[in-house]
C-alpha cells in the first residue's frame, strides 16, 4: 500500500517527504483554509515536494463549474489530480474530466454503492472516509472491505484511498483490507514511527557502544579514510 500525506501544509510535506515514504498527497478546502498564502502556490509546492499525485478539490456544485475548476486546477502542475465530491453532479463532472485524460479522485465516498458509481464514471481514485464513518458508529473496516471486494470481483481498476485516517490502526486496517493507498495526516505518520522497544533498543545500543570509547575512534577514522579516498 502506498502512503499519501493528507494536509494543506507545505512545512508538513517538506518534513515528511524527507523520510522518503510519500507517494503523493491529498488536500481539501478545509485543510487549505487553515493555511496562509496563495492556495495555487501551496498546491504547486506540495506537487514539487512529493513528486507524485496531489489532489486539489473543486468547490462548485454544478457539473459545468466543477469541470471548469478541474481543468484550471489541473493546469497548476502536472501532478495535480482533480478531487471531485461524490454526488450526481460530481459523477457527471468526473466523467467529463476523465474523458479529457484528467485524473480524478472522487471524494466523500461512504458506501460500496457510491464507490461503484464513482468507478463507473471512470475515476482514478475513490476516497473512502474511515474516520467519519466511525464517527457515526458505522464500521469503517466493513465498508472498506465491501468496496475492495466489489472492485476485485468486477475487475474495477479505480484505486481505493483510505481517507479520514485518525490513528495508526486505520492505516493497518486499510493495508490489510487491500487498499492501494492510505492518505494520512502528519500527526498519524508521526505516531506510526513510535514503539517503546525501538526507543529503548536504540538507547541500549548507544550506551553499549559508548562503553568502548576506542570503538567510536575506530568508526570515525573509518569514515575519515573513506572521505579522504573519495576526495583524492
Ligand atoms: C481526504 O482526502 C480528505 O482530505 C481527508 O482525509 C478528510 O479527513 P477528515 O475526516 O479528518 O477531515
Amino acid at each position: 500500500m502506498r502512503l499519501f500525506i493528507d494536509t494543506g501544509s507545505v512545512a508538513e510535506v517538506q518534513e515528511i517527504a524527507a523520510w522518503g515514504i510519500l507517494a503523493g498527497a491529498t488536500t481539501n478546502p478545509s485543510l487549505l483554509a487553515k493555511e496562509d498564502g496563495d492556495p495555487g502556490e501551496i498546491i504547486r509546492r506540495i506537487c514539487d515536494l512529493v513528486g507524485g499525485p496531489v489532489s486539489a478539490e473543486v468547490v462548485s456544485s454544478d457539473p459545468e463549474g466543477m469541470i471548469a475548476e478541474g481543468r484550471a486546477l489541473r493546469e497548476l502542475h502536472e501532478h495535480v489530480t482533480v478531487k471531485v465530491p461524490f454526488c450526481k453532479e460530481g459523477l457527471a463532472a468526473a466523467h467529463a474530466l476523465t474523458s479529457e485524460g484528467i485524473s480524478v479522485n472522487m471524494t466523500l465516498v461512504f458506501s460500496a454503492n457510491q464507490a461503484l458509481l464513482a468507478a463507473g464514471a471512470g475515476v482514478t481514485y475513490v476516497s473512502c472516509f474511515m474516520g467519519r464513518l466511525d464517527d457515526i458508529s458505522v464500521d469503517s473496516g466493513q465498508v472498506v472491505a465491501e468496496i475492495v471486494e466489489c472492485f476485485r470481483a468486477g475487475g474495477v481498476t479505480s484505486q481505493i484511498i483510505a481517507a479520514s485516517v485518525r490513528h495508526p490502526e486505520h492505516v493497518i486496517a486499510a493495508a490489510q483490507l487491500g487498499c492501494e493507498i492510505a492518505t494520512v495526516p502528519a500527526k498519524v505518520l508521526h505516531q506510526m514511527l513510535e514503539h517503546p522497544l525501538t526507543t529503548a533498543g536504540a538507547e541500549r545500543f548507544r550506551k553499549d557502544w559508548e562503553s568502548r570509547p576506542e570503538f567510536g575512534d575506530w568508526l570515525q577514522s573509518l569514515v575519515s579514510k573513506r572521505v579522504g579516498a573519495t576526495r583524492g
